[in-house]
Order: C-alpha cells, then sequence, then structure tokens
C-alpha cells in the first residue's frame, strides 16, 4: 500500500472515531441532561376550592447533578412554571461525591421562586457522618444552609398549608435508612404510624423518597403520595419499558415512573433529574413534574389526569 493511501486511511478512521465519540457524547447529554417536563391534573373532592387551580411542582434524585452553569436551566424552567409550591423527595446530595455548597446554592435560589419542602432521601443517611476523621459531616451543613434559605425540612412531621381559610395537610417522612439513624422521638411520623397523622377530612399528600413501599402508603390512606429513588430503572426501552433496575427493587423493577394506584391512594414516581453510580440513562430523560390540582364538584371520584 503505497504512503498516500495509507495516510488518507489512517486519517478517515481518526475522523470516523472522532465523529462516533461526538456522536455518542451528544446523545449521552440528550438523553442524561435535557430536561423533560410532565403535567398531571388531579381532581378530588377533597382538594377545597381555594386550591383548585394550585400548581405544584415534584423534584427528586438531583444527586448534585447541573443542568446548565449553575443550574440555570432548571431555574428558568421552575421559573416559567409558575409553581405555588415545590417538593424536593430526596437525595439531593450523592453520597459518593457529595458537594454541598452546589445543591445549596440552587435550592436557596428555587426557593426563592416557591415555597420548597424537602424529605430526605438514602444518600443523605450516609452523609449525616463525616467520611473522614476531622471533616464536617456533609449532610448537617447542607441541611443548616437549607433553614437558613426558608426550606422547609420534614423529618417526620406534618404541616397545614392554609389559604382562604381551607387547608391542605402535607407530611414529610425521613427516607427509612435516614430515620433509623436519628434518637427515637414519639413525635416523629413514620410508616408505622402514617396512618393516624392522615386527616380524612383534608387531601394528605405524603412526601417520601421510596416508591417500593407503595402497598404501606396505601393501607395507610394517603390521597397522593410524591417519591423518587428509582431513577426510571435506568434503561427504559423494550424489553424493559418499565426500567432495567432500581436500587431496593432490583432488576425489572414494579415502581419506577408514573402514576400508581392502590385502593384511594395515588402515587407518583419521579424519574429524578440526576444519577449517582450508573451515569445512563435510555429513554429516561431527567423529569421535572407539574401536578395541578383541581376541587372536584358533586363529590366526583379522586383521578388523576396526565396532560
Ligand atoms: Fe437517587
Amino acid at each position: 500500500m503505497s504512503r498516500p493511501v495509507l495516510i488518507t486511511l489512517l486519517f478517515l478512521g481518526v475522523l470516523t472515531l472522532g465523529l462516533s465519540g461526538w456522536g455518542l457524547t451528544l446523545w449521552w447529554r440528550q438523553e442524561n441532561r435535557q430536561l423533560s417536563l410532565t403535567t398531571y391534573r388531579i381532581r378530588s373532592p377533597k382538594i377545597p376550592p381555594a386550591f383548585s387551580g394550585w400548581r405544584l411542582v415534584h423534584l427528586s434524585d438531583p444527586h448534585n447533578t447541573q443542568f446548565g452553569e449553575g443550574n440555570n436551566q432548571l431555574l428558568e424552567l421552575l421559573r416559567s412554571l409558575k409553581p405555588d409550591l415545590i417538593c424536593l423527595t430526596g437525595d439531593l446530595l450523592d453520597s459518593y461525591a457529595p458537594q454541598v455548597d452546589l445543591a445549596a446554592s440552587w435550592v436557596e435560589r428555587t426557593q426563592a421562586i416557591a415555597p420548597l419542602y424537602y424529605v430526605t432521601g438514602n444518600h443523605e443517611a450516609r452523609l449525616l457522618e463525616a467520611p473522614e476523621p476531622h471533616q464536617p459531616a456533609p449532610y448537617p451543613l447542607l441541611e443548616e444552609r437549607l433553614k437558613r434559605a426558608g426550606v422547609t425540612i420534614l423529618h417526620g412531621q406534618s404541616r397545614s398549608i392554609v389559604r382562604d381559610r381551607e387547608s391542605l395537610n402535607i407530611i414529610g417522612l425521613d427516607d427509612p435508612y435516614f430515620a433509623s439513624l436519628l434518637p427515637p422521638d414519639p413525635q416523629r411520623i413514620e410508616l408505622s404510624n402514617l396512618a393516624r397523622h392522615l386527616d380524612p377530612q383534608r387531601f394528605n399528600i405524603v412526601l417520601c423518597h421510596r416508591p417500593e413501599l407503595f402497598s404501606l402508603y396505601a393501607q395507610a390512606g394517603c390521597d397522593l403520595v410524591l417519591t423518587g429513588h428509582a431513577h426510571g430503572g435506568q434503561i427504559r426501552c423494550w424489553p424493559f419499558p418499565n426500567g432495567l433496575l432500581a436500587p431496593n427493587q432490583g432488576f425489572w423493577p414494579r415502581y419506577t415512573a408514573g402514576l400508581y394506584t392502590q385502593r384511594s391512594t395515588h402515587m407518583l414516581v419521579s424519574r429524578g433529574l440526576g444519577d449517582s453510580l450508573l451515569p445512563l440513562r435510555i429513554n429516561n430523560r431527567p423529569q421535572v413534574i407539574v401536578i395541578e390540582l383541581l376541587a372536584a364538584e358533586g363529590g366526583k371520584q379522586f383521578g388523576m389526569l396526565n396532560a
């Protein structure tokens, strides 16, 4: 083979490899860093007229992921949604590479858009203590920053959200792993005593991290449960339309994304924003959920419409 032909073939080989790498990078960015938006409408006779039309944004599992410089893409999207309330259901930090300042700074800006309610995930539990001696523990530092910003952190607690003398009941459960590391407290709401804290006269929204405990939320009688943790099952395509694997559910998981209904309980599972040990999503883009609350007339049954 002559030298010019060899050089040409080498050049074409390098070019093909470069283009494939570029294409793969673009595809990875599209699947892992391009935000998607899903809207649900919930109609229930338990939603008071004062809250009809309320917009609740559900975020989960950021794992320190950034969408644009300083999370500007995410913040811009949140502003455009004009939410009345934002709920964040755990894994704000990633325990394998915790970045407290990064997490706290975008949450502080999110709290300025609408009141933010937050519950812990399993990754926060791993960060309750310092990873190395003589280092500060990451989670307590984060909690201090969030509290200073005015974020409502619910460690097994409930709050009434009041509007025109009508109210919603919102309960936040710690991740079970996080709760197991806290000192005992009879005042704390846990999954085991959740039913006692639900108000049958009001619409009960429960924030928690774990979707695999759905049957327990249904047994307690929650109206709407917001969860995350499963990351959509990572790979959502044939032959795994419901996802390939999820933490605490293993391969072919059941609760990975969308709406699940049992008795009068409806659970929404967010596909989440970020990733942890497995930074790969296929057909499973990072997700922001909007839930519009609608008062039902004439005692209509609870219904949820995917818009
Ligand atoms: Fe997570």
